[in-house]
């Protein structure tokens, strides 16, 4: 799919595939460089993060596991409470290795902040978080994220991982939404 086939869903690309993969790749180079000569084991969030995880994991210049969890938090509509379920729980036993959460976007951050204790009482050597994207309600909670790609304007986001009811995932850019396709109102 290419930015100039935007259709009339999309109503503009905030930040486009070579930026992306820059930054990814960017990521990529400090998480090399902190984890050398260590075992990583990348926990991915589905499914926003698939896009993110799967090039991250390909720009890292040194082995790392890969797992996946999949969790939904009960909320109102597009907004997060904060009380999560685990849909798909991790393969491997994290205790004593050296973990990091690869997540798509941090909105308010109820969902990381669960995840990051829930997996952190698992006793791993090591827990740190890479997120693509923060929107600005996140600055309050107290996430220690660690590798972050972007800071982005408080607008609902789709694309490269991205879903709005499960479409738009698959493109290779980050854009916004026209508002005539969520009704007008951002969540
Ligand atoms: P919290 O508020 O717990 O929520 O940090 C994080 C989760 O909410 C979803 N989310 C979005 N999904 N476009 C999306 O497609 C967005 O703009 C957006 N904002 C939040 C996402 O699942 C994330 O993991
Ligand atoms: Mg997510």
């Amino acid at each position: 799919m290419d930015e100039k086939d935007l259709g009339s869903d999309l109503a503009k690309v905030l930040i486009p595939e070579d930026r992306l993969q820059a930054k990814v790749r960017e990521l990529a180079a400090q998480i090399d460089a902190d984890y050398a000569g260590k075992d990583l084991l990348l926990v991915g969030v589905l499914k926003g993060a698939a896009m993110v995880m799967a090039d991250l994991a390909r720009a890292l210049h040194s082995p790392a596991r890969m797992d996946w969890m999949a969790v939904s938090s009960y909320g109102s509509g597009t907004k997060s409470s904060g009380v999560v379920r685990i849909l798909k729980d991790l393969d491997t036993d994290i205790s004593g290795r050296n973990v990091l959460i690869v997540e798509d976007i941090i909105d308010s951050g109820l969902t990381l902040s669960w995840l990051a204790s829930n997996l952190r009482s698992r006793g791993p050597a090591s827990l740190e978080i890479c997120a693509l994207l923060r929107k600005p309600e996140a600055v309050r909670t107290e996430i220690d994220c660690r590798y972050l790609g972007f800071d982005i304007p408080n607008e609902f986001v789709v694309g490269y991982g991205l879903d709005y009811d499960e479409k738009y995932r698959n493109l290779p850019f980050v854009g916004t939404l026209a508002p005539h396709v969520y009704g007008g109102t951002a969540g």
